[in-house]
């Protein structure tokens, strides 16, 4: 009996469903080749049955979604609903009730993709943001008083633990540790805490401190390195090929890789995991909903791929996801943009080769 993974999807709002479609053909491709089934049940959940129902993600969908293999993510925001409640109420949700403690954003310039960066190509820009994904202001602590008086205060603070601390940076010493071993161009490159220790001289301290810990103790063979967040940013853009594995808190994770999604050649490429090492994982595109492209079929479906990609890699398939990079890289150079509406060829068309090259490897 060839293995079977069981894979939740929730294909969400806007473009979603779209771009699910075409991971999916992809994965199913993937999986052929490669002597392995996908079995998918599809969930309902986002804005519009928000719209419908005023439910967000009942409690029992967690209890369902910890009986799968891995997830995969479309979108779920929508126009008419006032921001804040799906995000917290259905992707929130997922991360920390199924305590997916690391946010794995590849930043990776592919051949013929363009980036924004002059004098950039793929040679320089080939890293990946470990953001920890469960902790820090995001958790919601805090409140509000005096609420619409000139008095009114407001307070959302920043969480950590050390334990929180300690297994995010864990996962990052060990990508790098890997990284390293397959590649001499990332062994020759450092592993870069970003904080903003200057300021947040009690959270940015606990981090600092792990990291050194950690890093001096039990990876005394790595390279490590310290970036103000601010001046990561810059680095970013400034100087990508500095960065191989950089790990950070869940904000300003969630700050730097959008700037690396758009140095990567935009919200049609980026794509990231919620990954929960001993639990289930959500793979998902960068890009959110996109209502103006909905339906159009003019949206890029290469982060979703992407994302399917890495749960391939995530579930313990490295030749089924690396087959389907050698595909997406081979489909890329086809295309005339990463941008929606000016590839130059439909979303259905994307999937269509991408899918085509992987079965024909
Ligand atoms: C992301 C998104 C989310 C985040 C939002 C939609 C809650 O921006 O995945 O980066 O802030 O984490
Ligand atoms: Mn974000």
């Amino acid at each position: 009996m060839s293995k079977t993974y069981n894979i939740a999807v929730i294909p969400g709002d806007g473009t979603g469903p779209e771009v699910v479609a075409e991971g999916i053909k992809v994965l199913n491709a993937a999986a052929g080749k490669n002597g392995f089934a996908l079995a998918y049940t599809e969930f309902d959940f986002g804005g519009s049955r928000y719209l419908k129902t005023g439910e967000t993600l009942p409690d029992s969908a967690i209890a369902e979604f910890r009986k799968f293999d891995s997830m995969f993510l479309g979108a779920i925001g929508h126009p008419e609903v006032k921001p804040g409640i799906l995000e917290t109420g259905i992707l929130l949700k997922i991360r920390f009730s199924l305590d997916q403690y690391i946010n794995l954003r590849p930043v990776k310039l592919y051949p013929n993709v363009e980036t924004p960066l002059k004098d950039k190509g793929p040679e320089h820009i080939d890293f990946v943001v470990v953001r920890e994904n469960t902790g820090g202001i995001y958790t919601g602590h805090g409140g509000a008083t005096r609420v619409g008086t000139p008095d009114e205060i407001a307070t959302q603070l920043m969480v950590y633990d050390r334990r929180t601390v300690d297994r995010c940076l864990k996962y990052a010493f060990e990508l790098k540790k890997k990284r390293n071993a397959g590649n001499p161009k990332y062994a020759a490159k450092p592993i870069t805490l970003v904080h903003k220790r200057n300021v947040l001289t009690h959270c940015g301290d606990l981090w600092y401190r792990a990291f050194e810990e950690m890093g001096s103790a039990s990876y005394p063979e790595l390279k490590r390195d310290y970036n103000h967040v601010d001046a990561a940013n810059m680095w970013f853009v400034k100087n990508p090929e500095w960065f191989d594995v950089a790990v950070t808190e869940n904000l300003f994770g969630d700050i730097i890789t959008d700037v690396g999604a758009m140095i990567q050649g935009g919200l049609g490429v980026a794509a990231g995991g919620n990954i929960n090492p001993e639990g289930v994982s959500m793979f998902e595109p960068m890009g959110g909903s996109a209502p103006k492209y909905a339906g159009q079929k003019v949206i890029n479906p290469m982060a979703a791929i992407g994302a399917a990609m890495m749960m391939l890699d995530t579930l313990g398939e490295p030749k089924a996801a690396q087959q389907i990079e050698a595909a997406m890289i081979a489909v890329m150079q086809k295309m005339k943009s990463q941008a929606a509406g000016q590839m130059g060829m439909s979303t259905t068309e994307v999937g269509d080769m991408v899918a085509g090259l992987v079965a024909k490897q």
